[in-house]
């Protein structure tokens, strides 16, 4: 009888092997790994450095598709071939995500990057991006610039010695994008802004866990767990941070509305018709999952935040490739002054930081070598048809932007704004430039994030002089939000302005 069933049971996977092998079977044209190579790389310990140099290889090595399969699991493609970018990426049909986000719901909220529900996602998507393009209306630029002045302080508290961007500039950018947001200046709110990093980091900790193993993936044997409890608990605090604030802000509305025609962007959200259960589930989201970056918040024994956000992360780069180069640091400034002035007490307009064309390329550059969000992912909802193969309908794909960044440039490697200028921009294959993605799902934040960028490191090269430290090698990783693992160090030195 048993030998019965152990007969049955390999009869029935041999089955599922063969069924498998041949319905991906076209993968296979594509080159890649070997399945030992893949399973060396799954199995042995590695740090994030190490995992992101694999990933970085992938395309190097095999060229702009490449498969990653170990038979007989699904496999997945690494692209960044122009092709697939116009069919997957930028086609109204396949805008839905990997599997692996959704169980991020229950954290960060059913907000836009996570939305599976693909008709609720189109809808709030348009009014969402209506108004986030609401520019003229949102005034951006005052909230930018407040912190700015908080970030100059720090900076002079800290002159003449080794500081590290990422750490600098963290705590600024989210202090930033928390008030564009939702109004509320937490720069002096450590406990409350700490209590829900610590949810953040516990989440985090208790999802690798989970997506690490098949059993726990599953929801009913996972609420028979312990983190179970915690998960909700995390949950509960990351709620609690983003609504205190939304119905304090709200009952204030009410009591006296915004009559002037400067809206904030928590006046549009109500004015747009989301209810408020939506306008918070797509607070929480952004906030979570954009301005602290997700994975990589690490509370250092007295609560200093270590980590990276979207935003913090292109300027500490563009930063730290300036104060390699001082001469470029010299056209900023030199540009910075010819558009604002000498007067300390002006400051760029949204208007001027339009015309910034020098440190628009410096923004562009330091996006194309660290694009802060290197992969992305979609789940094909049916079979794509490129290059004369019929890729199979339910596969993942995973966007290697960094891949792009690196194959359709030349010296790759190296930080050459002007490669953006005009003149030369003409020479960049289309679609081959996309640190905000393209296409229907791209970057719905990127006039607030180019904005924001861009005033900083003006303002920034404006009052100081940047410099390096001998010898230091950033060590990249990829960590949802692209990071370096030693730090982003630099000496400030006031600027002397004859
Ligand atoms: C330099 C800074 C930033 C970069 C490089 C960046 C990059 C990206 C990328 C690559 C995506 C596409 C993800 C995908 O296709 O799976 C994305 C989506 C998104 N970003 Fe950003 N982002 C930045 C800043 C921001 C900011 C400041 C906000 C909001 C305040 C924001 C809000 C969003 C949202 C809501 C989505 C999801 C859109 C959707 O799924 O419909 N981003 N971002």
């Amino acid at each position: 009888m048993l030998l019965i069933l152990v007969m049955g049971l390999i009869f029935f996977i041999s089955l599922y092997c063969f069924y498998q092998v041949s319905k991906y079977k076209i993968i296979d044209d594509y080159p890649g790994p070997t399945p030992l190579e893949l399973l060396k790389f799954v199995l042995l310990p590695k740090s994030t450095v190490d995992s992101y140099k694999f990933f970085v290889s992938l395309n190097n090595k095999y060229g702009p598709v490449v498969k990653i399969w170990i038979k007989p699991f699904k496999p997945t493609l690494l692209v960044s071939d122009e092709k697939f970018i116009k069919h997957i990426l930028l086609s109204k049909e396949h805008v839905n995500k990997a599997s692996l986000f959704e169980l991020l719901e229950a954290f960060i909220g059913n907000g836009l990057p996570i939305m599976s529900d693909i008709n609720l996602w189109r809808q709030e998507r348009k009014t969402i991006s209506h108004v986030f393009n609401n520019q003229f209306n949102i005034d951006y630029i005052s909230t930018i610039k407040t912190h700015a002045i908080k970030l100059r302080d720090a900076i002079n508290e800290n002159l003449n010695q080794p500081v590290d961007l990422q750490m600098l500039l963290l705590r600024h950018g989210l202090n930033i994008v928390y008030e564009i947001l939702l109004n509320e200046d937490i720069s002096n709110q450590d406990d409350r802004v700490n209590r829900y990093s610590t949810a953040l980091k516990t989440f985090f900790e208790v999802y690798f866990d989970r997506i690490n193993s098949p059993l726990k993936m599953n929801d009913n044997i996972f609420k028979l767990t312990n983190n179970y409890k915690i998960w909700n608990k995390c949950s509960e605090e990351a709620t609690e941070f983003i609504e205190s604030t939304l119905k304090t802000v709200v009952e204030l509305k009410n009591k006296s509305p915004n009559e002037s025609f400067r809206k904030d962007f928590i006046d549009l959200l109500l004015e747009s018709g989301l209810s408020y259960d939506r306008i918070l589930a797509h607070l929480r989201t952004f906030v979570v999952a954009v301005i602290i970056c997700s994975c990589y918040i690490i509370l250092v024994f007295n609560y200093f935040l270590k980590g990276s956000d979207t935003v913090s992360a292109a300027t500490g780069f563009a930063l730290y490739e300036l104060a390699k180069q001082p001469e470029l640091q010299e056209k900023i400034f030199q540009e910075y002054i010819s558009i604002v002035g000498f007067d300390e007490k002006v400051f760029a307009e949204f208007r001027d930081i339009q015309q910034m064309s020098f440190a628009d390329c410096v923004m562009k550059e330091s996006l194309r070598l660290y694009p802060p969000v290197p992969f992305i992912f979609r789940t094909l909802i049916k079979p794509a048809e490129i290059d004369d193969k019929v890729l199979p309908g339910d596969i993942d794909v995973t966007f290697s932007i960094i891949g792009s960044h690196y194959l359709n440039f030349e010296d790759p490697t190296k930080f050459k704004p002007e490669r953006f200028l005009p003149e030369n921009s003409t020479k960049i294959p289309a679609n081959a430039y996309l640190p905000f993605s393209l296409g229907p799902r791209d970057c719905i934040g990127k006039i607030v994030a180019v904005a924001e960028v861009k005033f900083l490191i003006s303002y920034i090269v404006r009052h100081f002089t940047l410099h390096p430290i001998n010898d230091h090698k950033a060590d990249i990783a990829g960590e949802v939000v692209l990071t370096s693992k030693n730090g982003l160090p630099v000496i400030f030195k006031r600027r002397i302005i004859e």
